[in-house]
């Protein structure tokens, strides 16, 4: 089987992992910007003033993308670019940045999909309460709006807002992406439900314009399944699937919350300060979404809970199993007959077509794309050459298992492995690679294609017909 015409094999990465230029052309200061500086926040104090500076290498990096062959790359756009102090002037230059960016890829006829929130928010709006904040969900509006207008002509794939689970849990839970608050779960809840708000809005805004695109929402896409029978641990899987899937999904693609979750919340006061206009958005956008985006890196293998969830969630913020849930619930385990990568995460395709088989019956027949999926390895260089078979393995199994998904009828429409260049891990630094492009850090950050980046061309030529 080969991949349908319309299917896009793509790559992806996010502005501030990439882009560098962090005081440059009117850019305003990004939450991140401010959050790395922290002492102890991230590996080795890293952060993203740099980055691999796509801004200013741009055109090598889609070239070298072209060469690839990549039907489509997926990047964000950094608000603090567009809108410097989160709801007030428009920086010309910014928008000329992503102009000039989008016209390049279609140079080449690579299709650029565009996330707008990958994480860095103008820190004025962190400021004043970030997410938790409603007059955030209005800004965020305008500055979807502004996006629609000044690039809507030639980008017809939008994603509002990439995993919105991660920078609420590591935002307001484990404190360790900002605004780095630790178990206030109130906060937590308030935060997603805005972002919800904020996505379903957008969405309307974007169909008013009658531009003729598609848009939708990326969420992690990590089902949780119990380690066994017991019938603890089977309702400890059921948990975790209604707080971090249904949570998460219900109310873009439903326009609801899942009942077992509001009545917990209900019981722990901490159902988020809704209105009755917010929840009517959320069900007039609901069967306006074009498709979601899953970003898939491992599933989640769950046991009931039985140790201090707070110490937990402190120790392990890294997405390697170990955690307890927030709420004590469950706990996530390694398990001796898995595979996993060398930060610990689990290797599991097969979890992919199980979870899609899942979301399927949930959900029904929604366009899906995987918006990220790769593996985050130290790659080892021979001879001068970066010799990352273990990535290659890693993307050859997990498109075979979206092969068996499409060939089953799942609606899956394209593939974004994670990510097209090494990029700046957001905890990790430099040291984590996932690209097919290395970027050499003692080097004037020069670039040199892996081996990785030779066979996904020819997987691309082939449209994966050996695989
Ligand atoms: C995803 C994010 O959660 O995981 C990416 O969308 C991120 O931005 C990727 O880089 C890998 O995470 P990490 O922690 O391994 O760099």
């Amino acid at each position: 089987m080969k991949f349908p015409k319309d299917f896009f094999l793509g790559a992806a990465s996010a502005a501030y992992q990439v882009e560098g230029a962090w005081n440059e052309d009117g850019k305003g200061i990004s939450n991140w910007d401010l959050f790395t500086k922290i002492p102890g926040k991230t590996f080795e104090g890293t952060n993203g003033d740099v980055a691999v500076d796509h801004y200013h290498r741009y055109k090598e990096d889609i070239k070298l993308m072209a060469e690839m062959g990549l039907d489509s790359y997926r990047f964000s756009v950094s608000w603090a670019r567009i809108i410097p102090d989160g709801d007030g002037e428009v920086n010309k230059k910014g928008i000329e940045f992503y102009n000039n960016l989008i016209n390049e890829c279609l140079k080449y006829g690579i299709v650029p999909f565009v996330t707008l929130y990958h994480w860095d928010m103008p820190n004025v709006l962190e400021e004043k309460g970030g997410w938790t904040n409603k007059h955030t969900v209005d800004a965020f509006v305008k500055y979807a709006k502004t996006c629609f207008e000044a690039f809507g002509d030639r980008v017809k794939h939008w994603i509002t807002f990439n995993e919105t689970i991660v920078f609420c849990q590591k935002g307001y839970l484990t404190g360790s992406h900002p605004p780095g608050i630790i178990n206030d779960v109130k906060k937590y809840f308030e935060a997603t439900h805005n972002v919800f708000t904020a996505h379903a809005k957008s969405v309307l805004e974007y169909k008013k314009l009658r531009q003729f695109g598609e848009i939708g929402i990326t969420h992690v896409f990590s089902p949780a399944f119990s380690v066994d029978d017991n019938k603890e641990n089977v309702a400890a899987a059921y948990h975790a699937n209604q707080y971090e899937i249904a949570w998460y999904y219900d109310p873009i693609l439903k326009g609801t919350y899942p009942k077992y979750v509001l009545d917990q919340l209900k019981e722990n006061n901490w159902t988020p300060a809704w209105t009755e206009e917010e929840l009517n958005i959320l069900r007039e956008a609901a069967p306006k979404n074009d498709f979601i985006g899953l970003n898939y890196y491992q599933p989640q293998r769950v046991i009931k809970n039985t140790v201090d969830a707070e110490e937990h969630a402190k120790a392990h913020c890294d997405g390697a199993p170990g955690n307890a849930s927030f709420d004590g619930a469950y706990r996530t385990v390694s398990m001796k007959d898995k595979v996993y990568t060398k930060w610990g995460w689990e290797i599991a395709p097969d979890a992919l077509v199980e979870g899609l088989r899942l979301l399927k019956s949930e959900y029904g027949d929604i366009k899906l794309y995987i918006t990220e999926n790769g593996l985050g390895d130290a790659d080892p260089i021979i001879e001068d050459e970066v010799m990352d078979v273990p990535r290659i393995k890693f993307i050859e199994t997990h498109l075979k298992a979206v092969k068996k998904a499409i060939s089953e009828g799942i609606n899956l429409k394209g593939y974004y492995a994670w990510s097209v260049i090494d990029l700046l891990s957001w905890l990790n630094g430099y040291k984590k690679q996932y690209g097919f492009i290395y970027v050499d850090h003692k080097n004037n950050l020069e670039r040199k294609k892996k081996l990785s980046f030779y066979w996904y061309k020819k997987v691309i030529e082939e449209r994966g017909e050996n695989i």
